[in-house]
């Protein structure tokens, strides 16, 4: 047969091992492993859906090769302690027998071991060493590391491989990008040493790398493939640019298998290495184009990247020999299975909104905005089908309701969803004409053909009454009738310059000059919708700060694309009336001042239809309430009460 994306679809030799297709599930480290540092059921799972999902090779990781120094996060992989080899056994069992390649990276955190992400119980802080002293922004010393240190930590890189081999990897990944140790010894940012590891050439701050490659390679023996991830640049002045990064290319070619060119830091450029919604897809590609002229091993690329056309012509002209992804194959596991049978249309698309990211770090667990089984990988391959099928009906066509109608549909329920307007989408069909909210808007899409493939029947411009529902006679009735905007109380607020920010999408005119009252997650997003757009915007917030529903590592982000596009903001103070010249605000001590507006977006936030809920409590003899009807929440809390409505029926 003809495939669809022939290129991405290709298998690929790379040392004695062949990937099936090009496509590479990237590392992506969570905290479940046991305070010891042992692989658990549930990490397993994690990785296995994944090999399952069609990805050529899967990677676990952050496994630390020095303990003592190495740590980076709050619980790793201890590669020096040998109780680690049963889970780790198990989990590369996991990932191949799906047919994938179980991958594994090697690591060491270096100057930023024991710092910040790592206060978990095996996080005791241990003196840092990096290449160079120095004094970290947040105030911890580093300490320069001896070479009686530097030949231990490149022994013990050789020593983890070896292990991982004996448990079953395939291949090995050594990190040396991220910011990490290997990427500091070659940073010239960090790396002030005078010695042969030192400064002055490219040869020596390649030197820590090429060791680390030697006794990796003397661990594993020939053919075994050996991937290297490095940054292609740093994009800070101090930092190295791709002409370094070419020359540190060519300096390993003939001792790695596979060179992955990512971008940036971990600590100091998080959002060029993990690409925000602001950034283009495959905005990294171009370091990984570049390298791949210079040498004659397969190059991978990564960041942002989850779109099959986009990623085939990669392959296609050259540009990369492999496509990696970490939170596409998140939103969707199944991403690669899908672009093999060329249904790319019914993959979920990652909206690169940092959840996945932020609350590994706020809570120590995993979970992706849009994929409610992540985090529950291993517990719902357990989710039975339904013992007695049941007839539901579903008020209500947001997120939460549709994710509720395609669990349940799944599980063998025969559902029926009633939209009162003409459009799927609830909350979600705000976002239409926001470049930066593309995938999410999409996920409307996504949940629309899911619910179709299930077999729900999809009713629009139907309200649900309690007269359809005695109709209906369902058993389970689902009220998902989300909630409206709040409309301060201040005199003119009924003047033609306010926009509701739920209607910033409908095509209606929007002046030169607007106001964003309340600026919260959604006024600060629509700031920078309407400032990309051309507008002059201020943003008038009553608290001390904006964005404060945002998560901790999509704010800053948000926070710079404010300050980048110039966007005025005027915290403590509270909209009180709308007259001719624009927006009347107070400070706190009721000071006013006018903020001239020809547009006035209001977003103060939602209130839940509980009138309508309530009119529909005893309408069926069970009935469940799902999303924002229950309270305003984002799409996460939405979707995966959804799911596990649609679990429970
Ligand atoms: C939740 C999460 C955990 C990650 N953990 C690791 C890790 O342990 N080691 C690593 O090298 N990169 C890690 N990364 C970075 C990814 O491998 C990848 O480089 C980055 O997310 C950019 O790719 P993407 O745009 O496809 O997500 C992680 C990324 C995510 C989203």
């Amino acid at each position: 047969m003809v495939r669809k994306y022939p290129n991405l679809a290709s298998p690929l030799k790379i040392g004695n091992v062949n990937l099936r297709n090009r496509m590479v599930s990237a590392p992506m480290a969570f905290p479940d492993i046991t305070a010891e540092g042992y692989v658990t059921k549930e990490a397993a799972a994690f990785y296995e859906l994944r090999a399952k999902g069609g990805a050529a090779a899967v990677a676990l990781s952050e496994c630390i090769v020095h303990i003592k120094t190495g740590m980076s996060h709050s619980k790793h992989i201890n590669l020096q302690d040998e109780g680690v080899l049963a889970g780790l056994t198990e989990a590369a069992r996991s990932i191949k027998r799906h047919g994938a390649l179980a991958n594994v990276e090697l690591s060491h955190g270096g100057k930023y071991a024991g710092v910040d992400l790592a206060k978990g119980s095996q996080g005791q802080t241990r003196t840092r060493y990096g290449p160079s002293a120095e004094m970290l922004p947040n105030g911890s010393k580093v300490e320069e590391m001896p070479k009686e240190l530097i030949h231990e930590i490149v022994e013990s890189f050789g020593q983890g491989a070896a292990l991982v081999k004996r448990a079953g990897f395939d291949m090995v990944l050594v990190h040396g990008g991220h910011g990490w140790l290997i990427h500091q010894f070659f940073s010239p940012a960090s790396n002030k040493r005078t010695d042969e590891y030192g400064c002055d050439t490219i040869e020596n701050r390649a030197r820590f790398a090429l060791e680390v490659l030697d006794s990796v390679r003397e661990a594993v023996g020939p053919g075994f493939p050996i991937e290297f991830r490095m940054s292609g640049e740093e994009p800070t002045a101090a930092g190295y640019d791709i002409n370094d990064a070419i020359q540190f290319a060519k300096l390993m070619e003939s001792k790695v298998d596979l060179l992955q060119v990512s971008a940036g830091a971990h600590e100091d450029s998080f959002a060029i290495t993990h690409p925000s919604m602001f950034a283009a897809r495959g905005c990294n590609v171009h370091l990984a184009a570049e390298i791949k002229k210079h040498v004659k091993i397969p190059v991978a690329c990564i960041g942002a990247l989850n779109e099959p056309e986009q990623m085939e012509d990669i392959i296609a002209s050259g540009k990369a020999d492999v496509v990696e992804m970490a939170r596409a194959l998140l939103a969707d596991p199944f991403l690669p299975k899908k672009v093999m049978l060329g249904q790319d249309d019914e993959i979920v698309k990652c909206i690169r909104c940092f959840t996945c990211l932020a609350e590994r770090v706020h809570t120590q667990t995993r979970i992706c905005s849009i994929n409610p089984i992540i985090g529950r990988e291993y517990e719902s391959r357990f989710a039975l089908p339904a013992s007695e099928p049941k007839k539901v009906l579903v008020a209500g066509g947001g997120p939460g309701g549709m994710e509720t109608a395609v669990t349940a549909a799944q599980r063998g329920h025969k559902v029926v969803l009633c939209e009162k307007s003409g459009a799927l989408g609830g909350a979600l069909k705000c976002l239409k004409a926001i470049s930066f909210k593309k995938d999410l808007y999409g996920l409307i899409k996504s949940l629309e053909l899911q619910m179709r493939k299930a077999g729900v029947e999809i009713r629009l411009n139907t309200e649900v009454t309690q007269g359809l529902v005695e109709r209906e006679a369902p058993a389970v009735l689902v009220v998902a009738v989300g909630a409206a905007p709040i409309l301060p109380a201040i005199p003119g607020i009924e003047s033609p310059k306010i926009v509701l920010a739920n209607n910033l999408s409908e095509g209606i005119a929007i002046g030169k000059k607007v106001v964003i009252l309340g600026g919260g997650l959604v006024g600060s997003e629509s700031a920078v919708h309407l400032a990309q757009d051309g507008r002059d915007v201020t943003v008038v917030e009553m608290m001390k700060e904006i964005a404060i529903d945002a998560n901790a590592r999509h704010r800053p982000i948000l926070l710079n694309m404010i300050d980048k596009l110039k966007i005025k903001v005027e915290t403590g103070m509270k909209g009180i009336k709308i007259n001719e010249e624009g927006l009347v605000c107070a400070d706190a001590k009721g000071k006013e001042r006018v903020i001239e507006a020809d547009t006035v977006v209001c977003s103060v936030g939602q209130l839940p239809l509980r009138e309508v809920v309530n009119g529909l409590l005893d309408a069926a003899p069970e009935v469940v309430q799902v999303g924002d009807c229950v309270k305003p929440q984002k799409v996460t809390e939405a979707l995966y009460r959804g799911y596990h409505a649609g679990l429970d029926i």
